[in-house]
């Protein structure tokens, strides 16, 4: 066979070899996902952080950014993150004076200080997940993000009137979305409820989280100019809850001075305890 053919067909196996890696999903497994996680000081954060945690340990190839709600990084925060072993930062996004009221929603502060970190840090190919600290996920939830091209779509469990969120699918196109919450909103998803590429984010600048309760995801969305037929819908064509929009029960910040009011308990571990939890 003459030179020529014989690295002609060289080539074309080397070509082929590579397109079977990509389409069979190699690719995708390397794939990063990052994880943006507001959280704030509360009595139910150290539980809440550390389920969290736990989940994300189960996974691969995941970076997990924790911004705190506040000035100040907490011990509480940075052993959680040092414990895990998960590659990740841990950042600070306190929400402005101004927008601390019932009309603004929660965490935008930090979601947007993430979307800038991510911006000047990561690198593509990539994808970016919104996960609350007080959610519950399925392991299984961050294999099926990892395949998202610009916008992908999913069902969330636990949400509003219909019990669950999640996008109408119909012969594997989304054509439009089921959640009992409209409000005026075009993308009837959850927080929970999508993931963008690294390479959609990268090239649309200016999208960010408003602060504007219940509009969040919505202008967020809207920002990427995806039709809903474009989004992906994952979890078996959302047939399947991989994640769940659970709320902690508030609890009390115990006070230690009340307990121990005569120093009775300060020769025992109550003292040393208290100050663990606080
Ligand atoms: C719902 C939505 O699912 C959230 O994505 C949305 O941010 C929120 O409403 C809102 O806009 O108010 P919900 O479960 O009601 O979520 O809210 P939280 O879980 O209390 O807060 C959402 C995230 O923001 C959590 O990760 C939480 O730790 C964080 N957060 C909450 C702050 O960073 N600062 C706060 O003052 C309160
Ligand atoms: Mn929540």
């Amino acid at each position: 066979m003459p030179a020529a053919c014989l690295a002609l067909l060289t080539c074309c196996a080397v070509m082929s070899f590579k397109s079977i890696i990509l389409q069979g999903g190699k690719e995708v497994a390397e794939r990063m996902v990052y994880i943006i996680t507001p959280t704030y000081r509360r009595p139910t954060q150290a539980p809440d952080l550390t389920r969290l945690m736990q989940t994300l340990r189960l996974a691969t190839n995941l970076f997990w950014i924790v911004v705190e709600d506040s000035r100040n990084y907490t011990k509480l925060v940075d052993n959680i993150l040092r414990r895990s072993g998960i590659p990740g930062a841990h950042l600070l996004g306190p929400t402005p004076a101004n927008k601390k009221n019932k009309t603004s929603g929660r965490g935008a502060a930090c979601r947007n200080r993430a979307l800038e970190w991510i911006r000047e840090n990561a690198t593509s190919p990539g994808v970016v997940y919104f996960a609350d600290d007080d959610n519950t996920y399925d392991v299984r939830l961050f294999d099926e993000i990892r395949k998202t091209r610009g916008i992908s779509v999913f069902p969330v469990g636990v949400v509003g009137l219909y019990g669950v969120s999640s996008p109408v699918v119909r012969n594997g196109k989304v054509i439009g979305f089921h959640d009992s919450y409209k409000g005026g909103r075009r993308y009837l998803l959850d927080m929970a409820g999508f993931a963008v590429s690294l390479e959609l984010l990268f090239a649309n600048k200016d999208a960010a989280m408003a602060f504007k309760l219940g509009k969040q995801e919505d202008e967020f969305l809207r920002s990427f100019n995806v039709s809903i037929e474009q989004m992906e819908p994952l979890c078996s064509n959302c047939t399947q809850v991989y994640v769940w929009h659970t709320q902690t029960v508030r609890s009390v910040f115990p006070k230690w001075s009340a307990i121990s009011k005569k120093g009775q308990y300060n020769d025992t571990n109550l003292q040393q305890l208290y100050r663990n939890i606080l």
